[in-house]
């Protein structure tokens, strides 16, 4: 699982990067919703939850589809929690996006 999310997170790089003109962005053809919510949780997220999900000062998130479903994370990410998980960190739309997204890891 690590290696994919390796792979989205590059794809993501080499989107960002293709401005210039290179021909990189075409290998990105074909994907889905992913890269945008590895870009989202590599820019709101991993401070706290590890850059690859595995957990850092916040709990790790790479298997955490297999605790909860798309709806209870979506909630987390909008409403935070009383343990530390801050709310409001990205708007509703990409919080349900990141949901979508983590709830597939497990
Ligand atoms: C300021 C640090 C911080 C940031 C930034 C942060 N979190 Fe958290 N997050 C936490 C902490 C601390 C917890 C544990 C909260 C608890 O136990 O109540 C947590 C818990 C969670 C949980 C529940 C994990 C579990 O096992 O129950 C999810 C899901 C989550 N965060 C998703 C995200 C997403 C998605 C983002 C980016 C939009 C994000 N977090 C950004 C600190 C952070």
């Amino acid at each position: 699982m690590k290696k994919v999310f390796f792979g989205v997170v590059l794809g993501a790089t080499m989107l960002l990067a293709a401005c210039g003109g290179s021909d990189e962005a075409g290998k990105n053809s074909g994907t889905t919703a992913e890269p945008d919510a590895a870009q989202l949780a590599e820019q709101k997220c991993m401070g706290c939850h590890g850059k690859n999900l595995e957990g850092g000062s916040a709990p790790a998130l790479d298997k955490i589809g297999a605790d909860k479903t798309e709806e209870e994370i979506a909630t987390i990410i909008k409403e935070g929690t009383k343990g530390g998980m801050p709310a409001g960190l990205v708007k509703d739309d990409e919080a349900e996006q990141l949901a979508k997204w983590l709830a597939e890891k497990k």
